[in-house]
C-alpha cells in the first residue's frame, strides 16, 4: 500500500453507519472513495455522500454510492479531502482542482474535516510549493485580476490542462494562481476575500479538525487543540 492509499485507509476508521459523508478531490481522495465503496458493500452501511467535484461525483457514482447534491444539505457528518499543502497548525491550501468554492463548503458544513496526504504537502509556510488560487467573476477579471496584482507578486489566469483555453470552474468561473509575499495568513485570507470579483480562495483556515499524513509506511496524525 503506498503513502496515499494508507491514510485514505486510515480516515475510514472515522466512518460510521448512516453518516453523510463529503467526498474530495485528487489522487489522494480518489482511494478514501475507492476504500469507502468496499467499506459500504461489506459493511452494509448506509451511508450517502456529496462530493466536491463532478470528478469525485462521478467516482463515488461508478462506487455505486448513493449520492445527495449539495443544495440539499445544511450540513455533513465527515469529509475527507487531500490538500495541496498542510501546515502543523492544520493550515491548508487547496484548489488545484476547480471547484473551490465545494470544497470549502464542505470543509466549513462538516462536523469533522480529516485532511490526508502524504509527507510531501507539509510545509512551514502556505504558499511555499504552490501559488494560492483564486476563483473569480469572468464578468470583469481584468478588473480583479489588476488589483490582485497590485496585492502579490505574480497572479496568473489559470489554463485548463491542454492549454488550448482558460481553466473554467463548475460554477463557470476564472482561476487565477497568486503568489503573495506576507507575515499573517490571516490577514492575507481577509484581503483576498475582500477584492471585489473573488468569490473563494484556498487558503482554508481552522476548518480541518485532523490531519493524518503518511512517511514511507508510517502514519502520524496532527490535531487541533479545540
Ligand atoms: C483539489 O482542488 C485540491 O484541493 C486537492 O485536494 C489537492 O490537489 C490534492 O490532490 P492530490 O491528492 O492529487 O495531491
Amino acid at each position: 500500500m503506498n503513502d496515499k492509499e494508507l491514510v485514505a485507509n486510515a480516515a475510514l476508521d472515522y466512518v460510521k453507519d448512516k453518516m453523510i459523508v463529503g467526498l474530495g478531490t485528487g489522487t489522494t481522495a480518489n482511494y478514501f472513495i475507492d476504500a469507502l465503496a468496499k467499506k459500504i458493500k461489506s459493511e452494509k452501511l448506509t451511508i450517502s455522500v456529496v462530493a466536491s467535484s463532478t470528478v469525485s461525483q462521478e467516482r463515488g457514482n461508478q462506487a455505486g454510492i448513493n449520492y445527495i447534491s449539495i443544495d440539499q444539505v445544511e450540513s455533513i457528518d465527515l469529509y475527507v479531502d487531500g490538500a495541496d499543502e498542510i501546515t502543523e497548525g492544520l493550515v491548508l491550501l487547496k484548489g488545484r482542482g476547480y471547484d473551490l468554492i465545494k470544497e470549502k463548503l464542505l470543509a466549513a458544513s462538516s462536523k469533522k474535516f480529516i485532511v490526508i496526504g502524504d509527507k510531501s504537502k507539509i510545509v512551514a509556510k502556505i504558499g511555499e510549493k504552490f501559488s494560492i488560487p483564486i476563483e473569480i467573476t469572468p464578468i470583469a477579471w481584468k478588473i480583479t485580476k489588476k488589483i490582485l496584482e497590485k496585492m502579490s507578486e505574480e497572479c496568473i489566469l489559470r489554463q485548463n490542462t491542454a492549454g488550448d483555453a482558460y481553466a473554467i470552474t463548475s460554477y463557470g468561473n476564472l482561476v487565477l494562481d497568486c503568489r503573495f509575499k506576507y507575515d499573517d495568513i490571516h490577514e492575507l485570507s481577509k484581503m483576498i476575500s475582500e477584492v471585489p470579483g473573488v468569490f473563494e480562495h484556498g487558503i482554508f483556515l481552522s476548518l480541518s479538525d485532523i490531519a493524518i499524513i503518511a512517511d514511507n509506511g508510517k502514519i502520524r496524525t496532527i490535531t487541533t487543540n479545540c
